[in-house]
């Protein structure tokens, strides 16, 4: 037997036991007479000690030859401390050495293995697997595994059968680049890694598992940021004979009970918002909504006043930040150039300051009289501190900068609290979104996704204002998790094939296998995806999901450990057909 107990567990209850523990070593403090030794597992610390009186010579000498990271066996007996450490578990306790064997030396790491450690990032990430024996990192790999057991628990109580799709298959489109991997037996052709498992959880409906769920790794070839990764995990779902309501009232308990365990407070139902709202009020499709500054549009209040920016505008609109009259004026000129940054891309901002004295008094002072900033005022409900920001332009656009200037300004003020959770359902998305670059529509979840049955009509005379049956999860301004009721009919996926200007051919030869499926019986059906990676970080208060993927990609889309992506030799290529030009 290796061990007797963890490093994380003993206490005054063992005094005097003899036991053996295996693990790390992470510090060893030689005081001559005396050697302590901090030994480190999974589970935490425990203290060695070596003594002059109490531990042979030979033993003394042998402590001596270990160096940080060693992994080794002990054997002692638990005896009290005399400085008690009450930071750690183990604190009251250490164990008199009285055999240790090395089992294994290790090289000096590149960093320290400790909470704060001297590592950079890309250093960490090259030396992944040492980085995971420190707590910060393992606690967030600790953290996932019981969330995803959580989920497994309580979709297999809803009924929810777990059920494993291929990976190696043919594009889903999910709006995203495939990776592809060659076949050696067909030359010439390739698979798709799946953008996720959409299809066949479709197939598995017509072949009759009415719920089902996997825990799953899904493929993007994308622009990658802290919330993207190149490989990353859904939670997928699929329920047949099910409504919206049927879906969002499960996903919404399994989120509940998510929260319930993570704060203690059992939360109310989750407000829902249309997309439409959200765009008005927000400026985007997955608002953080633990703080305020909605948006005002001021086109009624702002225009005819010889002011030519606004006069031209096509949308005014602007934000009120409480107290914000406390801005310096440098402040406020670091902000106007923060929004002027080619990413945001707004070519200014006007601010009205509501002063303590109760003055109002603005940027465009030219253009608009105190009465004038007045009515501004009463309409974003400003009082005497506050500060208000415009932006104007083109809807959409000036709705997107100033959604990134009202987010920025959460961060700056600190109203994006970690530890609160403001869930979010948005409903009723757009079917369709027009892409000027392929002047096409595109589908704004995916092709699958059924339209809202009133708005079918609209398929024939102004398909972009027909809605979706989709909605998405959104917690504390992330998108969460995202689905919508499928077309289970032959015809209406046809005529939306033919929406998003597939050909017959295309939609045969790429998704013939679903159509022909849905002649034998399918039923009502739809589903929804949770980003498990997403999910995960920020109910543990955070957004980079990097640091809950035990092995992640930076972002160049490499695994900077194992040196992946890499060439393969000239045999490999010939055996797959694959005559590189570069
Ligand atoms: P969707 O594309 O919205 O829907 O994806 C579902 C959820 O997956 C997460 N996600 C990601 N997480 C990390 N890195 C990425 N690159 C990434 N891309 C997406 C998000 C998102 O909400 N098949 C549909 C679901 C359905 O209709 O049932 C789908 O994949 O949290």
């Amino acid at each position: 037997m290796f061990r007797t107990h963890t490093c994380g567990e003993l206490s005054p209850k063992n005094l005097n036991e003899n036991v053996s523990l295996c693990g790390w070593v992470q510090t060893i403090r030689d005081k001559g007479f005396m050697i302590w030794i901090d030994l480190r597992d999974r589970y935490g610390i425990t203290q060695l000690v070596f003594d002059e009186e109490r531990s042979s010579k030979e033993l003394q000498e042998q402590a001596r030859t270990l160096g940080r990271e060693f992994v080794i066996r002990i054997e002692g007996k638990v005896i009290e401390r005399s400085s008690k450490n009450p930071k750690i578990p183990t604190g009251e306790i250490e164990i008199l050495v009285e055999k240790l064997t090395i089992l294994n030396e290790s090289q000096l790491p590149p960093f320290t293995i400790e909470d704060e450690t001297d590592g950079g990032e890309e250093l960490r990430m090259k030396f992944r697997y040492l980085d995971i024996r420190r707590n910060p990192v393992k606690n967030k790999l600790i953290f996932r595994h019981e969330i995803a057991q959580k989920v497994r628990n309580y979709l297999s109580n809803e009924g929810f059968i777990e059920i494993e799709t291929p990976v190696l298959i043919k594009s889903t489109p999910e709006g995203a680049r495939d990776f592809v991997v060659p076949s050696r037996m067909n030359p010439g052709q390739f698979y798709a890694l799946p953008q996720s498992p959409q299809t066949f959880k479709q197939l598995l409906m017509v072949g009759g598992m009415d719920k089902y769920f996997q825990i799953v790794k899904c493929f993007r070839d994308e622009d990658l940021r802290a919330d993207r990764q190149p490989e990353f995990t859904q939670i997928d779902c699929e329920m047949a004979f099910a409504e919206q309501e049927d879906i969002l009232n499960i996903f919404e308990g399994m989120t509940k009970m998510l929260l319930k365990d993570i704060t203690g407070k059992d939360f109310q139902n989750f407000p829902r918002m249309t997309f439409a709202e959200a765009m008005k009020k927000y400026g985007n499709d997955k608002p953080d909504t633990r703080f305020g500054m909605q948006f005002a549009e001021l086109n009624d209040l702002v225009k005819g006043k010889d002011f030519k920016i606004f006069d031209d505008a096509e949308l005014v609109v602007g934000i009120n930040v409480e107290n914000g009259a406390e801005f310096t004026r440098k402040q406020i000129d670091e902000l106007t150039d923060w929004v002027k940054r080619p990413q945001i891309g707004a070519s200014g901002m006007v601010w009205i300051k509501f002063q303590n004295d109760g003055i109002l008094t603005s940027s465009v002072n030219k253009f608009y009289s105190e009465e004038d900033l007045k009515k501004i005022g009463e309409k974003f409900g400003a009082k005497a501190g506050d500060l208000m920001f415009i932006m104007s332009g083109e809807t959409q656009k000036v709705r997107t900068q100033l959604s990134a200037l009202r987010m920025e300004l959460g961060n700056k003020l600190g109203l994006r609290k970690p530890n609160e959770f403001a869930p979010l359902w948005i409903v009723d998305f757009p079917l369709l979104e027009w892409n000027e670059e392929t002047a096409r529509f595109h589908a704004m979840h995916h092709p699958f996704t059924s339209p809202k049955t009133e708005d079918i009509p609209l398929l024939e005379t102004h398909p972009e204002n027909a809605r979706a049956n989709a909605y998405d999860l959104v917690l504390n301004g992330n998108e969460i998790g995202g689905g919508s009721i499928r077309i289970f009919n032959e015809t209406l996926q046809s005529k939306m094939f033919d929406l998003l200007g597939f050909s017959k051919e295309e939609a045969e030869n790429q998704f013939g296998f679903l159509m022909n499926a849905f002649k034998f019986g399918a039923p009502p059906h739809g589903g929804l995806a949770f980003g498990l990676d997403r999910l995960v970080a920020i109910l543990d208060g955070n957004e980079v999901i990097r640091d809950y993927i035990a092995f992640p990609k930076n972002n160049s889309g490499r695994d900077v450990m194992i040196d992946a992506p890499s060439e393969i030799g000239k045999e490999q290529l010939d055996e797959l057909n694959i005559n590189l030009k570069l």
